[in-house]
């Protein structure tokens, strides 16, 4: 399995045993119907996207996104993400797009599962729409035969990195100190797409704090404060450690930090090792 350690996650065996195609296919589709009726709990339709939503979209992604990040969404991005892919959009009771994922996926080995852009609306901010429609997409690529989901994320954007590392259950599996066209840095984020290597990757603060007081810095686990992008590049290029949960400031950690743990004790498949270069 890859997965970070049981000691630092919410943890069910049972999970484990949800193996074949056709369970795992009803467990994502019971979990989708699961989120759809949350969501609709909350006054919200969740829905596949169709091309007439582009604009509406485009308009909160250009709101919602630095210049730099947003330029990078190209309408033949969204058009393919929208017709080809499974990018879901988040819709109020006056029809307007207050949400969306743009989601789809690759022919690579993995059948890579890709979270291309996501965006909630800040009066929507504190229901956990992020968790809930990025663990929803990721289950459509599941029921469509992904292994591993994938995404990216600025070491910065501290919401996100609690939202997608500690309740979503990504890690990080790369990190790019500088991406063309965003002008900035970005981790690539990852998971294998089964329930347990999904649900059982969900972080434990509790948990993780037992485990710092009782394990040792620099050998089973790392901190790295989130702005020191050199130690970042640093630790990637040269350790095994690699960040798998953030430690928000003034919880547990008296700055914003990412806690990593060797991948060697993850089982990291061999894509996620892989060495990427730009340039
Ligand atoms: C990031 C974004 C999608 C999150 O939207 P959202 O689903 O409304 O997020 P929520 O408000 O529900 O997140 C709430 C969680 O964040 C936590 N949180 C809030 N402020 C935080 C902070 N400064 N640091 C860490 N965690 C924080 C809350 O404690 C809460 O955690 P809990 O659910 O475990 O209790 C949204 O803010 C957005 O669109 N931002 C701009 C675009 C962007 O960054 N997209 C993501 C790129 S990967």
């Amino acid at each position: 399995m890859f997965q970070k350690p049981k000691e630092i996650c919410h943890y069910s065996s049972d999970l484990e045993n949800i193996i074949t195609d056709v369970d795992i296919k009803n467990f994502a589709k019971n979990t989708q119907r699961e989120i759809e009726q949350i969501i609709a709990g909350l006054g919200l339709k969740l829905r596949r996207a169709e091309l007439k939503d582009h604009f509406a979209i485009n308009q909160l992604l250009f709101e919602r996104f630095h210049p730099n990040t947003a330029s990078q969404i190209s309408f033949y991005d969204s058009y393919r993400a929208i017709k080809h892919g499974y990018t879901v959009v988040l819709e109020d009771t006056q029809q307007k797009i207050v949400g969306y994922d743009y989601s789809l996926g690759y022919d690579d080995d993995d059948k890579t599962s890709f979270g291309l852009n996501i965006a909630i609306s800040p009066s929507w901010a504190g229901h956990k729409l992020q968790t809930l429609v990025s663990t929803y997409t990721s289950l459509i690529g599941m029921e469509r035969g992904s292994r591993i989901r994938r995404g990216i994320l600025h070491p910065s954007n501290y919401i996100s990195l609690h939202n997608l590392l500690n309740n979503t259950g990504f890690l990080c599996e790369q990190f790019f100190p500088h991406l063309p066209g965003f002008e900035s840095s970005r981790f690539i984020l990852s998971f294998g797409l089964t329930p347990a290597e999904m649900m059982n990757n969900r972080v434990n603060l509790d948990k993780v704090k037992h485990f710092i007081n009782e394990k040792k810095v620099g050998e089973d686990f790392y901190l790295v404060e989130c702005d020191n992008e050199e130690e970042i590049d640093y630790i990637y290029k040269n350790s095994s450690f690699r960040v798998v949960a953030f430690l928000q400031q003034g919880k547990i950690s008296d700055k914003n930090q990412l806690f990593a743990i060797p991948y060697e004790q993850m089982n990291f498949p061999d894509s996620s090792l892989e060495f990427l270069q730009i340039g």
